[in-house]
């Protein structure tokens, strides 16, 4: 992924190679900060490229605690494990008092589904979000956990028909969202087109992928 070698382990996302993770990477202006926070870090390649790029301090955050070694063999791989440390946390559980972040970024789970479809397994917290309370909660936390000029990027889809969701949940937040690139069905590339049940996609609907930046207003 962007052009490095990356561990994988077993039971973190993604189980195989899927360019979710590097396709936005790019669009994060990492260059002006000094502290970034990845939610959901899985293999941690957004926290090894903000500590690569310069961010004395990252913090990879997620709930299951493979995800967590995971960011930690690519931060020493790569050489940034003095700027990178990987929590066990619950969203925002492991943030300890005090610390504020220029940036804070998640590719989180895209699907809402019924809670009591859900089991305990890490797949079913990676893939969905009932009523999409994890994402409610990474927004309007997240505001209170910014420096200043400190911005929220969002890696989304609207692959399951909610098109004004973000935009609703941000005006909750009380955040303006200004769309940093997005992907339309035709360019989405096929690994990932792949990840989503055929009869869940309309042929014509438009669903595309998103980077999103937040920033309070
Ligand atoms: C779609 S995956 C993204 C993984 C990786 N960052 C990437 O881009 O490939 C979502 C991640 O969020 C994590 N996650 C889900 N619920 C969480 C929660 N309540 N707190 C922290 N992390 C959570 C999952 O374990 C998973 O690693």
């Amino acid at each position: 992924m962007v052009g490095h070698d990356w561990d994988l382990l077993d039971e973190v996302w993604p189980p195989f190679y899927g360019p979710g993770g590097e396709l936005y990477a790019h669009t994060i202006p990492f260059a002006g900060m000094s502290s970034f926070l990845e939610m959901g870090c899985g293999t941690g390649v957004m926290s090894v490229l903000a500590a690569k790029a310069g961010c004395t301090s990252v913090v990879g955050l997620d709930l299951n605690p493979a995800a967590v070694r995971n960011t930690e063999l690519n931060a020493a791989r790569h050489g940034v494990a003095d700027r990178v440390t990987a929590r066990v946390s619950d969203m925002y559980s492991a943030v300890e008092p005090g610390e504020r972040f220029d940036g804070i970024y998640w590719n989180p789970p895209f699907l809402d589904a019924p809670k009591e479809a859900m089991d305990s397994s890490i797949w079913h917290e990676t893939m969905f979000d009932p009523e999409f309370s994890k994402l409610r909660h990474f927004l309007k936390k997240g505001v209170e956990l910014l420096t200043p000029d400190g911005r929220i990027y969002l890696w989304f889809g609207e692959a399951l028909g909610n098109p004004t969701l973000v935009r609703d949940l941000a005006d909750e937040a009380g955040l303006d969202l200004r769309i940093l690139e997005t992907l339309a069905t035709s360019a989405i590339p096929d690994p990932l087109v792949e990840l989503f049940v055929d009869e869940e996609i309309e042929e014509d609907s438009a669903w595309h992928l998103h980077m999103l930046e937040l920033c309070p207003r």
